[in-house]
C-alpha cells in the first residue's frame, strides 16, 4: 500500500497530514509483519502508536472542522468517537491478554476501520477544506 494522503488544509492541518504519513507507516509495518506470521511481536507497537496519536490527531481534526465550519462535522466526529471506543477495548484487552492472537486480530480490525476513516471522511474533508481555500475564503 502506498500510505501518502495529501492533505491540503493549511497551516493547522501540516500536524495532521504528518500524522497521516505516521499513521499509514505504521499501519504498513503491522500489516507486512502479520502477513508474515510476526504480529505478535509488532502488535504491542501497534496499539502504543494508536493510543498516544489518535486522540490528540482527532481533536485536531475536529478543531479545523469546526473552525472552518464543515458540513459533515458531526457526522465525522461520531466516526472518532466510534474508533477511539474500539481502541479503548483493544487496549483493555491487551492489557488483560497480553500479545495474543486475538489481540492481534481486533487490532487489524480497528486499523481497517481508521485506514477507511482516513481514505473516506478524512479526504472528503480535504476536498471540502480545498475548495474552500481556492475560492480564497
Ligand atoms: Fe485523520
Ligand atoms: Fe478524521
Amino acid at each position: 500500500m502506498q500510505g501518502r494522503m495529501p492533505l491540503n488544509m493549511q497551516e493547522p492541518a501540516s500536524g495532521i497530514e504528518q500524522d497521516h504519513v505516521e499513521l499509514f507507516h505504521e499501519i504498513h509495518y503491522f500489516q507486512e509483519s502479520l502477513q508474515a506470521g510476526h504480529g505478535v511481536s509488532t502488535v504491542g507497537r501497534a496499539i502504543h502508536w494508536l493510543f498516544t496519536k489518535l486522540p490528540g490527531h482527532f481533536q485536531a481534526e475536529e478543531e479545523i472542522m469546526r473552525a472552518g465550519g464543515y458540513p459533515l462535522a458531526d457526522s465525522h466526529r461520531n466516526s472518532h468517537q466510534e474508533i477511539l471506543q474500539v481502541l479503548e477495548s483493544v487496549v483493555k484487552t491487551f492489557e488483560k491478554e497480553g500479545a495474543t492472537r486475538g489481540v492481534c486480530q481486533k487490532t487489524a480490525s480497528l486499523i481497517d476501520l481508521v485506514h477507511r476513516h482516513t481514505h473516506n471522511e478524512d479526504q472528503a474533508m480535504d476536498q471540502f477544506f480545498t475548495k474552500k481555500s481556492r475560492k480564497g475564503n
